[in-house]
Formats: C-alpha cells, structure tokens, sequence
C-alpha cells in the first residue's frame, strides 16, 4: 500500500426533509448568493425548501448556470459576488451548479491576473470563499471533494481545478430529490459513478486489500441499484444508496493508499468540449476501448473485477479480464448508454489526431496510473472508439 494523507472536512447531511437543516447550517450573519442552474429547482419544490429554510438570512440569487458550468456564465456571477459584498455561496444542483461554486469559491479570493489562469496554471486554492451545497442530482462526487470542471465555450476548452480550500463546508443530501430527474440524467449518474471507481481501482494491484474491497463494494451496489432507480426514482431504498453511493465514489476516500488512473476522464472531457456529448456518456465511448489498449498493464485487476463483481469464473486471467470488459460494455448498454462516439456525431473524423495535438500543447505527455500514456497512445484509443 502506498503512502497517504487523508483530510475531508465536508460535513454530510443526509436523508429525507433535511434541506430544511439549512437554516442552522448556514452562518447567521452570512450574505449568500444562492446559485442554481437551468430552473428545475423551481418545478420540483426544491428551491421552495431552500428559501423556507434561508428566511432569515440575507439572500442574492444568481441561476442560469448552464450543464458543463460556463466560464463567462460564472464571470457574471463573480461581479454580483464583488458588488454585493456576498460572504457565503450556496450551490442548488447537480455536478455543474456545484462546480461552477467552486470556481466562484476561489476566483472571489484571487489576487492574480485573469480567474482563467486558476485554470491554465493550475493553482491551488487553499482557501475560497466558504461554501455549502445542496444537492440534486448524484453522479459526480463534487459535493463531498475539492475539485472542480470549468468549460470555456470561446475557446472549446474544459479544464479541471481545485485545492484543499475547495471543500464544501457542509453538503445536504435528501434521497427524495431524486423523483424529479430525467432518465437521461439518472442513466448519466450511474455511468459517471460507475467510472469514477475504475478510475481508481483499474490499475495494478499494490496490496490495497480494503481499498479494493471498498471499490468493488461500490460497483456492485451500483449494479444492484441500477435498474431500480431507473424504474422508479421515487423507490427511497434505491435513491438513498444510489445517492450515497455517488459520494462515496469520489470523495476520496477510496483513492488513499492506491495508483490512480484518470486518463478516461482527461480525454472524455475532451469530447465534452468538442461535441458537447454529456460528461457521463464520454465515459462510456472511451472505457472499453482504454481497457483494450491497456490490456497487458491492467489485466490483473481487470481480472480481479471481474471475477469478484461479475462473478467471472473458469478460463485463463486473460480470459476473466477479457470478459470483464465485455461484462463491462453490456452494463453501459443497460444502462441505456451508447459507447461509440459515432452513435453521437458523424463529424467524427479527426477528433483523435486534434485530442492528441491539445495534450501535446498542454503538456500532458504521460497520462494515467504509469504516467507513460503519451498523446500518440491517446490518440490510438480515442481512433478505437469511433
Ligand atoms: O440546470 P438545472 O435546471 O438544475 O437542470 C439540471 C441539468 O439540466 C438537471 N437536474 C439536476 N437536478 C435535477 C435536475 N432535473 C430535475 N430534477 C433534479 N433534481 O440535470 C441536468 C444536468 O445537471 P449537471 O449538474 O450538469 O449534471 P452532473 O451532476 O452530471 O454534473 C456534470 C458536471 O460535473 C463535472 C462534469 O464534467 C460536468 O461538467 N464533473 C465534476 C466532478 C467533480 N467536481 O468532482 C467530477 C466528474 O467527473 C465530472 O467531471
Ligand atoms: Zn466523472
């Protein structure tokens, strides 16, 4: 097992009627700026809850935070920020409201040049701006860790950020917000969940006996929950494991100690910036054919996946870790997913040599858990899943 630290200071608050908890949570003498996104937390009771619970507060809104959380979007609402003197963020939302609060979070307290550059240059934020969350849509993690992914539409770029400053403070999560989701966005959440624990467990064993089993545990709750949630988002049973699962997944939790890979995600997001295509669904073009490329290096825990969560039994290691892609690629499907990226555009051609050439200019020369996926073996992998 490898070295580690391991620090979450995101206080969780979880189960049915907890929104209304806001109302202790949040500092008495707190100005907030309540952020949410596109307006479905005006149909679905939500944003009633959240103004019940913030009736003594002092409270600016600012919605409109676009999927895939706008740069130019969040510049505006950095001025509402400076001009009103706000002290305390709270996000209302998925993955997206609460990242575009991250940046907030960090560009309210930066002193350099242009916010981008948070990006650009990769800068830590130690200490933001104190936010909370409420969440209403689990997939990402974002609620209960540090990071954070920005899209600058100008520019077709989608790049990560964040810093041990960039916790939550405190984050709500009620099962019961669920019930309001679009398909899409459930099927969305189980396949970015889902892959946010291959990320860390598909690599090479390095005798993380319980991390291991943490991961696994994960994945086959997912599994479990999976057609359930998507049957019936208002079953709580499904709901709160789904939901608790999602956190778990990306809280950092299962990462300690053990390789981590992420090369799934650099070049998904990718197709997020060039095709728009829904983070999750990038996921899914990219994961079976990464797992073939990378056979040789990944084939022991690939076997391993495959024998303890697909209950894989018989033939050679090859054999197991083989099907376990299959296994693997028909989950997707079930999920509803399309794992080609010709399944969502026909302007296909090209997109690997670009996705190699923007690594290359970047910089990210030595990709995943063995730092030696340079741009040439990208763009390999993404021609693989045309
Ligand atoms: O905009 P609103 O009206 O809120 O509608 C949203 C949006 O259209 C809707 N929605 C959310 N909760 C709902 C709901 N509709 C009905 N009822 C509810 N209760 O769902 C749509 C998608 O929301 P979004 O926040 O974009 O989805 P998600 O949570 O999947 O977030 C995706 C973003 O997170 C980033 C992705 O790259 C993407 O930008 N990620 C963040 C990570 C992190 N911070 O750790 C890690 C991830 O790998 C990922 O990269
Ligand atoms: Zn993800």
């Amino acid at each position: 097992m490898n070295n580690f630290e391991l620090k979450n200071p995101t206080k969780i608050i979880f189960g049915k009627d907890t929104i209304k908890q806001l109302e202790t949570e949040i500092p008495k003498n707190a100005k907030v700026l309540l952020l949410y996104g596109g307006g479905s937390i005006k149909k679905n009771g939500i944003y009633d809850q959240v103004k019940k619970a913030l009736a003594n507060v002092e409270v600016v809104e600012f919605g409109g935070i676009p999927a895939n959380p706008e740069y130019a979007t969040l510049m505006e609402a950095l001025h509402v920020i400076k001009e009103e003197s706000i002290t305390f963020l709270l996000a209302v939302g998925g993955g997206s409201v609460i990242d575009g609060t991250k940046f907030l979070s960090a560009a309210a307290v930066f002193e350099g040049e242009t916010p981008w550059d948070i990006l650009t240059n990769n800068i830590k934020t130690e200490k933001g701006m104190p936010f909370g969350t409420v969440l209403t849509l689990p997939a990402t993690g974002s609620e209960m860790n540090s990071g954070a992914v920005i899209t600058r539409r100008e520019t077709k770029e989608k790049l990560a950020m964040g810093g041990p400053g960039l916790f939550p403070v405190f984050s709500i999560l009620d099962p019961q917000v669920i019930a309001s989701i679009p398909q899409r966005q459930l099927q969305n959440g189980l396949m970015d969940s889902f892959t946010h624990v291959l990320e860390q467990y598909m690599t090479y064993p390095v005798q993380g006996l319980l991390q291991d089993r943490f991961a696994e545990s994960i994945l086959q709750t997912i599994i479990e929950v999976a057609p359930k949630v998507l049957k019936d988002p208002t079953d709580y049973d499904a709901a709160s494991n789904f939901m608790w699962s999602c956190t778990m997944a990306l809280n950092g939790l299962i990462q300690k100690g053990v390789p981590g890979d992420w090369a799934v995600h650099a070049m998904g997001h990718e197709l997020t910036a060039l095709f728009g295509i829904d983070h999750a669904r990038t996921l899914a073009i990219i994961t079976p054919s990464h797992y073939k490329y990378n056979f040789e290096a990944k084939k022991e825990k690939l076997a391993q996946y495959g024998e303890r969560v697909w209950k894989i039994k018989g033939g050679s290691k090859e054999d197991r870790a083989y099907e376990a892609i299959e296994k693997t690629v028909a989950f997707f499907h079930k999920l509803g997913i399309d794992t080609k990226l010709s399944d969502y555009t026909d302007d296909y051609e090209g997109t690997a040599e670009e996705i190699e050439k923007r690594f290359t200019d970047r910089g990210w020369l030595g990709l995943g858990e063995h730092q030696n996926l340079s741009p040439d073996k990208v763009k390999e992998i993404v021609k693989m899943a045309y």
